[in-house]
């Protein structure tokens, strides 16, 4: 039970799989706790799993564990988000002030997850034209990465409000890699199935959308 050796799915698999999207949440409030022994480990692999331009992998996970480097993201998050409360007025401001937008305190895990601008592995396939490839490589990577950690009640929370280039020097990797995500990681304080920005009336999600055919 609850093994696929055939690639075929149940149904009851599809339902859980779905709701397993509808559950995943930014999370923004951790409990302190590290993780069991392992489990970032099993979520790392799965996310290994990801799709990727030319079978290339160019994700490098990075587990950012001092206290120092840890400090200085915190530092980047807190300019980047005051800059970013600056450019609101009135009761945009006021909300944007109100809400929590990193677990940086918090998190037990921070992963910092970088791209490499030119992965041998690959050979380049894919992406001679589209070289933006390689990074949304990554982002299908985070993107597994989070579903991983979700089915098995961890949360993940994704924090942009950094200036990249200053994550990576404090992250001291080398100089062409590329900052795609920085990743809190933890047992979540709470589970909701509505994303905190919805029921905080930021910004609700709008039903699917129109799609288009062309013919
Ligand atoms: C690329 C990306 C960057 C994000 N950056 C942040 C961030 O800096 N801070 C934050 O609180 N949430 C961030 N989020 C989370 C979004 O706000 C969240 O996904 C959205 O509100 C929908 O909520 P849900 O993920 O719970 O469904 C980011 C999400 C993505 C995909």
């Amino acid at each position: 039970m609850g093994t696929s050796s055939d690639g075929v799915f149940s149904e009851a698999f599809v339902e859980e799989f779905d709701d397993l999207l509808r559950w995943r949440r930014d999370v923004r409030r951790f409990r302190t706790e590290p993780l069991a022994d392992g489990l970032l480990d099993e979520i790392l692999a799965s996310a290994e799993l990801a799709p990727s331009v030319g079978n290339s992998q160019p994700w490098r996970w990075v587990n950012v564990v001092s206290p120092e480097r840890r400090r200085a993201v915190a530092d980047t998050f807190t300019r980047c988000n005051d800059d970013a409360l600056r450019g609101y007025r009135g009761e945009r401001a006021k909300s944007y002030a109100g809400m929590k937008l990193a677990g940086l305190d918090d998190a037990p895990v921070h992963l910092a997850v970088f791209c490499v601008p030119d992965p041998d592995q690959g050979s380049g396939l894919g992406r001679r034209t589209m070289p933006q490839t390689l990074e949304y490589s990554v982002v299908t990577a985070i993107s597994t990465l989070w579903l991983a950690a979700r089915a098995r009640g961890v949360g993940v929370g994704w924090v942009s409000i950094v200036d990249p280039h200053d994550v990576a020097r404090a992250l001291d990797v080398p100089g062409d890699w590329v900052l795609v995500g920085y990743l809190c990681v933890g047992y979540p304080e709470a589970v909701d199935s509505t994303p905190e920005l919805e029921r905080l009336g930021w910004q609700a999600r709008t039903p699917p959308g129109v799609r288009y055919e062309v013919r």
